[in-house]
């Protein structure tokens, strides 16, 4: 091998020994191996060599690139390893060690609840119907049978937006309309959940804005065991069949005959007479027939089809299901009661 190309090999080999870690390598690489590298400057000597060298010279510098290079990935493989074996040994992983457990997302009881209503209904045979939230007096009121100034409309104490006649809906029953008037002539089964707002005074069973789910079926034959049939069959599912259901005659414009229904309150909770006032039962919901003057309101003719409604409380029910002691519970978004469920 020509003098000058066995030197640069013993420096290579010499310099490669003392880089010892990942920069050290880098610069070498650079100067032995870069554009301007040793390497490249023996082999652009090869212009000079006289030609009957030229072949031999070439062949050296080949060999002495594969010696270098098998140097280098050595002497780099070996210094990975090290800077392992190092991060092992000042920066222990203990993998024994438990993992970090990430909070997790839940939905809200109220979602909870309309999702399982919704089933159950389904179930039945019952369709989603979704409305507004800001109505008119004519559907909030009128079209359910009270006109202006009749004394029922007490019965929601309303907030009013300041435009005239338009108002947050006190209640799901305007939505009634809206679907007989989309659905006539056809039969109807179908619910509509909802929020409604009310001006009323908060205590622990009333809030001013709270869901409702009504219900609504249109047709043929619908008789008052249909209804009755059905919110039984409801409260069932809902509340187990160890629950007992009341059933009470009573009063609203749109219905006739109107009914009430009560759930009993969980016998063994403590707070149950205060929270029932004494009676033992909490009222889930107001349902009835149809009124005819509703059914004209919607299109169809009262002497051809009957019909059945109901509207639902369904924080009503979540504080029956699980004896919660305080409607305004759910819109304090306290993460320690909403963790619960
Ligand atoms: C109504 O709102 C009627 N629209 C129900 C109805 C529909 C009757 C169809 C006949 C036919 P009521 O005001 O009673 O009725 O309310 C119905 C249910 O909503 C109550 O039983 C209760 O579960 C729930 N609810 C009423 N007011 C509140 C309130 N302030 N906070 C929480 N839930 C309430």
């Amino acid at each position: 091998m020509a003098d000058d190309l066995t030197a640069l090999e013993a420096a290579g080999l010499a310099e490669l020994g003392a880089a010892t870690d990942e920069a050290a390598l880098r610069a070498w690489n650079t100067k032995f191996f870069g554009d301007k590298g040793l390497v490249r400057a023996a082999l652009g000597k090869l212009g000079t060599i006289p030609r009957e060298q030229k072949a031999a010279y070439g062949q050296e510098v080949n060999q002495l690139k594969a010696t270098l290079t098998a140097a280098y990935d050595a002497a780099h493989a070996a210094a990975k390893e090290a800077a392992l074996q190092l991060s092992l040994t000042t920066n222990p992983l203990d993998v024994t060690l438990p993992g970090r457990t990430r909070p997790r997302g839940r939905l809200h009881p109220a979602t909870q609840i309309l999702r399982q209503i919704t089933g159950i209904f389904a179930d039945l045979g019952f369709q989603v119907y979704r409305t507004r939230e800001v109505e008119t007096d004519e559907l909030n009121f009128e079209c359910l049978n009270m006109p202006a100034h009749h004394p029922a409309r007490d019965m929601w104490d309303t907030f009013f937006t300041t435009t005239p006649g338009v108002l947050l809906r006190t209640h799901t029953s305007p939505g009634q309309i809206h679907v007989m008037r989309e659905s006539h002539p056809k039969p109807i089964r179908v619910i509509l959940p909802g929020m409604c707002y009310r001006n009323e005074a908060i205590s622990t069973r009333s809030e001013i804005q709270f869901h409702q789910v009504e219900g609504l079926a249109v047709g043929e034959g619908i008789t008052m065991a249909d209804l009755k049939g059905t919110i039984t069959a409801f409260a069932r599912r809902m509340f187990g069949p160890e629950r007992q259901v009341r059933i009470r005659s009573s009063y609203f414009p749109f219905t006739e005959p109107s009914i009430e229904v009560d759930i009993d309150w969980p016998k063994d909770d403590p707070n149950r007479d205060r929270l029932t006032k004494g009676t033992g039962w909490l009222e889930i919901m107001g349902a009835g027939m149809v009124h005819p003057a509703v059914l004209r309101a919607g299109g169809y003719d009262p002497a051809a089809v009957t019909g059945f409604a109901f509207g639902m409380g369904p924080q009503r029910m979540l504080m029956l299901k699980h004896a919660i002691d305080d409607i305004r519970l759910f819109w304090q978004n306290d993460l320690r009661f909403l963790r619960q469920f």
